[in-house]
């Protein structure tokens, strides 16, 4: 009887039927079916806490359960297939996880966390594009980390957007087919991926950083969209060079295959501005 009742008042409440997008959206992709059940399910409990100060912490704890129950590699551009038994077994592992789990284990270490930690400092988070956030910054030190190739960042992490919005986006089509990555419409084009734009953005932010008589730390790499010399160029068009440092280091990216190797030498740089 009391589990008649508990199910009538949640399908009154039409909680059975609100919360689906992910079990909609990405069954059988990054993870299972029931796996997309507890990311929905857990969802749904977030909104419960939306203007708690504990919403942030579900989210992220979330978040944190769906990587490590996910079968990609660390980000959400591409899903694994099971061409081979030995991908098949891989992708079995992740499929046995338990999202809740992995979700109690990092709320509860959160929550003891933010309990402990005394935070003196007042902070502000935004989520806005670079210009807007530096319109409003009233001078301090930027560190910038803008994405270094032609590939759109956001198709990385869309399923982390579309988790935090909940919107139950139009998912991309490509000849009318639902792409494989299952990318939102519309998601973020970043300027700094677009070979005509990025000199601008660039620009556009030392100009910015410029005007709130701010200090500058920006990280890239000489395999970027603009060569390190080209960034330099634009720094000096807008800062004397004797307030420009380059610090570079020799580093190795992954390239999981794309060029024959595994690896593939670059240069790692920080551009820094007093
Ligand atoms: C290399 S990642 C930064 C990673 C970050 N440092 C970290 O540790 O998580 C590049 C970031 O730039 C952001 N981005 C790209 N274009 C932007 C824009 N126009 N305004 C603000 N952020 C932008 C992307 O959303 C992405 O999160």
């Amino acid at each position: 009887n009391f589990l008649e009742e508990k199910q009538k008042k949640l399908i009154s409440k039409k909680f059975s039927y609100d919360y689906h997008l992910f079990a909609k959206n990405y069954s059988g992709t990054w993870w299972s079916y029931e796996q997309c059940l507890w990311i929905d399910a857990l969802r749904q409990v977030a909104d419960e806490y939306k203007n708690e100060p504990i919403y942030p912490i579900f989210l992220s704890s979330l978040m944190y359960a769906m990587a490590y129950c996910s079968q990609g590699t660390g980000h959400y551009a591409q899903y694994r297939d099971a061409k081979t038994n030995s991908s098949f077994n891989d992708i079995c592992i992740y499929r046995k996880k338990e999202v809740f789990n992995f979700f109690d284990k990092k709320f509860k270490e959160l929550c003891r966390f933010s309990l402990k930690t005394v935070n003196h400092f007042s902070s502000e988070f935004l989520s806005c594009d670079f210009k807007d956030a530096l319109d409003v910054f009233e001078g301090g030190t930027v560190y910038a980390d803008p994405p270094y190739c032609f590939v759109h960042y956001s198709r990385f992490y869309h399923a982390l957007e579309t988790l935090v919005l909940y919107d139950y986006p139009e998912i991309q089509k490509k000849n009318n087919v639902i792409v494989k990555g299952r990318y939102r419409e519309g998601r973020h084009q970043s300027p700094f991926c677009i070979k005509t734009k990025v000199e601008t953005a660039f620009l556009d932010m030392f100009k910015r950083v410029e005007t709130t008589n701010s200090q500058l730390a920006l990280s890239y790499s000489n395999t970027g969209m603009i060569s390190l010399e080209t960034m330099m160029e634009l720094a000096s068009s807008v800062w004397d060079s004797s307030k420009i440092e380059i610090l570079t280091i020799d580093h190795k990216h992954m390239t999981l295959g794309r060029q024959g190797t595994r690896y593939r030498d670059v240069k790692e740089c920080l551009l820094l501005v007093k």
